[in-house]
């Protein structure tokens, strides 16, 4: 989707962090964008930022646990905007715990928000990107994802991995019908995502997933998602180290394996 401005763009969680950065970015690039978070406030606050860019923007709360909020929203958008092209499902959670410690209930929980809200969404946006036959979307996977660095937030890691093969399958579905699809895989980024972490269980340490790798800016994320929706770019790793990581799991997964437990094990 070389050309951005006068797209119409669909964002959840964007009332913060990652999914703020891309609604600014996208608005500064003339696109219309619909900021959905769970919290009213911050969604209204992000909208009212964006539109300063010139772009018709709107704030919305929901919550992507709900499937007829997704409706809802749809229906808005089509009224307000007239369309859809670009859909960013970027809401994530963290459940952490010792795998054994963590409730079923915080499993779902945390399945739903992370995963199945992609579903919820496809199934409301999906039929209107095929029915005009293009558009982007963007799903927040995370390096928790791609290669296992932790243990004590399996819950969220597994989501993350499901998010990907679920982005993979997409993308072969949708980019011979023209509709492009990026998995955004961040490492450690600035944001208010702590707020969102939920322990069960024994107090546990959160591991990151490489030593000294740096904590970058929301907005550097933002300015990322906008490159691969404009070049069309399905893996968008924010680190250039995660690259060199999966290259060496790839290249021996019992060594990989070892080492991440030794570097546990030591920490
Ligand atoms: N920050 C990081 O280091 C990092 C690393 C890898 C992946 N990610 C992923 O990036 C995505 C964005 O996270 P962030 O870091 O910007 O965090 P953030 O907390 O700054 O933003 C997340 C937003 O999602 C909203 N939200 C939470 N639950 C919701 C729900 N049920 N429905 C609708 N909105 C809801 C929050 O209100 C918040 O505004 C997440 O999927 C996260 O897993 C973040």
């Amino acid at each position: 989707m070389e050309h951005l401005s006068g797209k119409v763009a669909f964002i959840t969680g964007g009332g913060s962090g990652i999914g703020r950065a891309a609604a600014l970015d996208l608005a500064a690039q003339g696109v219309h964008v619909v900021v959905a978070d769970i919290d009213r406030d911050r969604a209204m606050g992000v909208a009212d930022e964006a539109s300063w860019r010139g772009t018709d923007c709107i704030g919305m709360e929901l919550d992507v646990n709900d499937q007829e909020a997704f409706e809802t929203a749809r229906d808005v958008m089509l009224r307000r905007l007239g369309h859809v092209d670009i859909v960013m499902n970027n809401v994530g959670i963290v459940s952490a715990g010792l795998p054994e410690q963590i409730p079923v209930e915080e499993w779902e929980r945390c399945m739903s928000t992370n995963l199945l809200s992609m579903v919820r969404s496809n199934s409301v946006f999906l039929p209107l990107l095929l029915e005009q036959g293009s558009g982007h979307i963007v799903n927040t996977a995370s390096a928790a994802g791609l290669f296992a660095y932790a243990y004590e937030r399996t819950p969220y890691s597994v989501s993350k991995a499901a998010v990907v093969a679920l982005s993979e399958a997409l993308a072969l579905y949708l980019h011979p019908r023209n509709i492009g699809v990026t998995c955004l895989c961040p490492g450690p980024v600035a944001t208010n995502i702590h707020q969102h972490v939920t322990f069960s269980g024994a107090p546990i340490r959160m591991r990151p997933p490489m030593k000294g790798m740096n904590l970058i800016d929301p907005a550097s994320v933002g300015a990322m998602v906008v490159d691969a929706i404009r070049n069309n770019t399905f893996l968008v790793l924010t680190h250039p180290e995660l690259h060199d990581i999966l290259v060496r799991r790839a290249n021996d997964p019992e060594q990989f394996l070892a080492d991440e437990t030794k570097a546990i094990e030591e920490a």
